[in-house]
């Protein structure tokens, strides 16, 4: 049997990983085996995935909030079970479908208020920025939940080359949009009008928590999990991780973000994880930590700014987190 990527990355005991059939259902499991085959499914040719490179980085230290004390999701759950409307409404399909998308070369443009607008090519971004692993709780709105280890740097450090002037106040990031490598965006049923964007107030986009994203589990990102570059803002819900980013700017005005676009009235802007506040359809105070099953739920209490308010609480001191979810 061939090697899982799970299976080289160092810290994970072969105790600790959840056989996938414990998760996967059989349907699931199919599905995933079709796609990584590059098979052909419903008279459509999938591409073949990329190869991931192993990736060299400073291990998340223990006993810091850069390293969560939980059991590591599997890379199987973590790269099966995403949400990448690019590529489709179903959990499946980013995996599926993703490895359509073209990464190399990759540009990313940065402007807006700064004093030095440029853009940066992905070979300057692997060679500039020091690589430094993070293993962060992951809460998506849905409340299902994840503990992956991401490698990346923290997104001050980019912003700092660029030289942000002091009225910018926020950043804005856009996703790729390129319809002819995203079946998701040509689809009639499509909600988003896209590129996918999100954005940050400056304090939460310098705070040392959130992480520039290039890999997981000691490799390249695969295209489902936002290759080449995502954002992982940890003490926030899954939506604001934007993947495969092109553009950032920094604004003086909060900028607008996909989902509050969509449903202003169920997603805001700030989204920050609260047990307290219920999303209008469902409450927020617990989550299903992946693997999970019918049979086995794997439920855990959520908690306040997913546990990361220590190094972010202060910044949203006397805003009233109810009106500003
Ligand atoms: N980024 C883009 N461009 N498109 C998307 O549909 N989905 C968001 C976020 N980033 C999304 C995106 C949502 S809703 C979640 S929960 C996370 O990605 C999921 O990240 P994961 O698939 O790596 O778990």
């Amino acid at each position: 049997m061939s090697k899982k990527p799970w299976q080289d990355y160092p810290q994970i005991a072969s105790s600790e990983i959840t056989p996938e059939s414990v998760w996967l259902n059989r349907r699931n499991l199919m599905k995933a085996a079709t796609a990584s085959a590059g098979l052909v499914m419903a008279g459509e040719t999938l591409a073949q995935p990329k190869q991931l490179k192993e990736l060299s980085f400073l291990p998340a230290v223990d006993g810091t909030p850069f390293k969560a004390t939980e059991e590591l999701t599997p890379y199987e759950a973590a790269t099966t079970y995403n949400n990448f409307y690019e590529f489709g409404t179903n959990k499946s399909d980013p995996a599926r479908y993703a490895g359509s998308m073209t990464t190399d070369p990759w540009e990313i443009k940065v402007g807006g208020l700064v004093n030095k607008p440029g853009k940066l090519n992905l070979e300057d971004i692997m060679s500039d920025f020091d690589l430094e692993e993070r293993i962060y709780r992951f809460r998506c709105v849905e409340a299902w939940s994840m503990v992956v280890p991401w490698i990346g740097f923290p997104l001050s450090k980019l912003l700092e080359r660029f030289d942000p002037k002091s009225e910018g106040k926020f950043v804005e990031f856009k996703t790729l949009y390129r319809r002819s490598e995203m079946r998701g965006t040509r689809s009639f049923t499509s909600i988003i009008d896209w590129p996918y964007r999100e954005g940050l107030r400056m304090d939460e986009a310098m705070n040392p928590l959130t992480l520039m994203t290039v890999g997981l589990y000691g490799k390249t990102l695969p295209n489902q999990s936002g290759a080449p570059l995502r954002l992982v803002v940890p003490w926030k819900y899954g939506f604001k991780n934007i993947k495969s980013i092109v553009e950032i700017n920094v604004t003086d005005r909060q900028p607008k973000t996909s989902w509050q676009d969509l449903a202003p009235q169920e997603y805001g802007f700030y989204a920050n994880v609260n047990p307290k506040v219920s999303h209008p359809r469902w409450s927020q105070a617990y989550e299903r930590r992946l693997p999970s099953s019918l049979f086995n739920p794997s439920r855990v209490k959520t908690q306040m700014f997913n546990g990361y308010g220590g190094q972010v609480a202060s910044m949203y001191k006397g805003m009233d987190l109810a009106r500003f979810y």
